[in-house]
């Protein structure tokens, strides 16, 4: 944060103006699509990669050490064009984190980039020291950039940190990517997510498909410029001073190439058995409808679990919604079609380049011994009669400020919004101007009532909740493990990095 964060809002205000000339009507901003000026690849070319699983350096009785270097690389993603990306270890997505829940994570970045940068794990039970807040950049080891941010409250170091991953928690898909203050969508949008994924003993014990029928789905979209970089309508390219991007993108950056794992609209092969996939929406802004083409009939995916890990029992859905940061982990049974079917992942939400996301080739036989049970998991938690406390918080453009804003104010890392007790339980009751994806950190959450979305997307342990224009939602949240400063925000990143955050503190 270069500027007081009114400073900046007051300047966006300007551009726009100046942009969009009447002063008083500023339409509040629409997603927009970033077309590709490089030629979009062939769709199905690429074989759908799957991103490294780290390997650790050291281990102990209860902690496994990490280093990953946050350096640029060049990828190939277009089939003759570099694209260079920012990558933990220079891939993207970054490698898979393997967890195990009870055992400790230590986590070292250094960070080779020319910007500050920040790591959350999503999803994540951390103290908050580890927790990724937005103002506790690693500054590039070579001094290249200040860190100058208005938050008297920021650990800023130079060179690398190590993150402390408890993994007190149950079994679930999480993901890392980047937090910098302000400059989050444009670092995740060059390439810096991964998986972190938590396995336990009561996974375990279910015959769920494994070894290569498991398989991490990262999606987002992308656009690339002629000469195959990324595109992004980023106000500074070099990401050092302005953050923003143009006025007209305010609303959320979409791109027309869909990547799964890093590759354009891949292909799998797939033997005619059960397939689980974890899928993440990483994605800035684009929201997901996913459906099979063709679609079996019955079930086209049964969903075992939510962001916070195991369902208490499956969900069969026809298709999958998915909104920026959720996590769908889903079962797919090819035995329902013959070797030498293909089978398309489509996004009914999407139109031409973008309504299409991968295939499946089902190319051999093979004997399926997984077995997905009508039971898969106890879900105790708070209980709604237990919450002593009901918040509301209203997600909203400004017309005035020009941002996005959580109860009419832009984010300030001085203000605390909630101050919850550890171990309260409490209502948190949720409304929204336009499609707004709503994270919290630290908690996991249920949800009691959300206009607008059909309830089977609800089910179980969530971190993240999509809500649609003019909608409204209550969670039950318990906010227990640890004291101090988290942020929640808008999952939009365009609209997280244009102020719609805000700050609870366990106290
Ligand atoms: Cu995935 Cu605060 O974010
Ligand atoms: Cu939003």
């Amino acid at each position: 944060m270069r500027l007081p964060r009114r400073e900046f809002l007051r300047l966006g205000g300007i551009s726009a103006l100046a942009l969009g000339g009447a002063s008083c009507i500023r339409p509040r901003p629409e997603m927009r699509l970033l077309p590709s000026l490089a030629a979009l690849p062939k769709p199905f070319n690429a074989a759908l990669p799957i991103p490294p699983v780290a390997k650790p350096t050291k281990s102990d009785e209860a902690t496994d050490f990490y280093e990953l270097d946050v350096r640029s690389a060049a990828a190939r993603i277009l089939p003759d064009l570099n694209t260079t990306i920012w990558g933990y270890d220079g891939t993207f997505p970054g490698p898979t984190i393997e967890a195990r829940s009870g055992r400790r994570i230590s986590l070292r970045l250094q960070n080779r980039l020319p910007v500050p940068i920040v790591n959350h794990l999503h999803g994540g039970r951390n103290a908050p020291a580890s927790d990724g807040y937005p103002t506790d950049l690693i500054l590039p080891a070579n001094g290249a950039a200040s860190g100058h941010v208005h938050d008297a409250l920021a650990n800023v170091v130079t060179g690398e940190r190590e993150y402390v991953y408890e993994n007190v928690q149950r079994a679930a898909t999480l993901w890392y990517h980047d937090h910098r203050m302000d400059f989050t969508a444009p670092q995740v949008w060059r390439g810096l997510a991964g998986f972190y994924l938590i396995r336990d003993d009561e996974e375990d014990r279910l015959q769920l498909p494994r070894g290569d029928r498991e398989t991490p789905l990262l999606i987002c979209d992308r656009s690339f410029d002629a000469d195959g970089s990324l595109r992004y309508p980023a106000l500074d390219s070099s990401l050092q001073e302005t953050p923003g991007v143009q006025a007209e993108y305010m609303g959320g950056v979409l791109g027309d190439v869909i990547l799964v794992n890093g590759a354009p609209w891949p292909r799998m092969e797939v033997a005619n058995v059960k397939y689980r996939f974890r899928i993440l929406n990483a994605s800035n802004a684009r929201r997901y409808e996913l459906a099979l083409d063709p679609s079996p009939p019955g079930t086209a995916f049964l969903q075992i679990g939510s962001d916070g890990g195991l369902l208490e029992m499956p969900v069969a859905h026809r298709t999958l919604r998915i909104a920026p940061a959720e996590r769908f982990d889903v079962v797919v049974d090819f035995s329902r079609f013959q070797p030498g079917t293909s089978i398309l992942l489509v996004n009914q939400a999407g139109t031409g380049s973008t309504a299409r996301i991968m295939r499946f080739d089902i190319n051999r036989r093979e004997r399926d011994e997984s077995v997905i049970p009508t039971r898969l998991s106890e879900m105790t938690g708070p209980r709604t009669e237990e919450a002593s406390v009901t918040r509301d918080f209203d997600f909203s453009f400004q017309r005035f400020q020009h941002g996005w804003t959580i109860n009419g104010k832009p984010f300030d890392p001085a203000r605390m919004d909630a101050r919850p007790r550890l171990n309260a339980t409490e209502i948190w009751r949720l409304h929204t101007d336009f499609s707004h994806p709503l994270h919290l950190h630290l908690v996991h959450f249920r949800i009691l009532s959300h206009s607008g979305r059909p309830a089977p997307y609800d089910v179980g342990w969530k971190d993240t909740i999509d809500l649609g224009p003019g909608q409204s939602a209550s969670i039950l949240v318990r906010f227990t493990g640890y004291r101090g400063r988290y942020v929640f925000h808008c999952h939009n990143l365009e609209h997280e990095d244009m102020s719609m955050m805000g700050n609870f503190e366990v106290i």
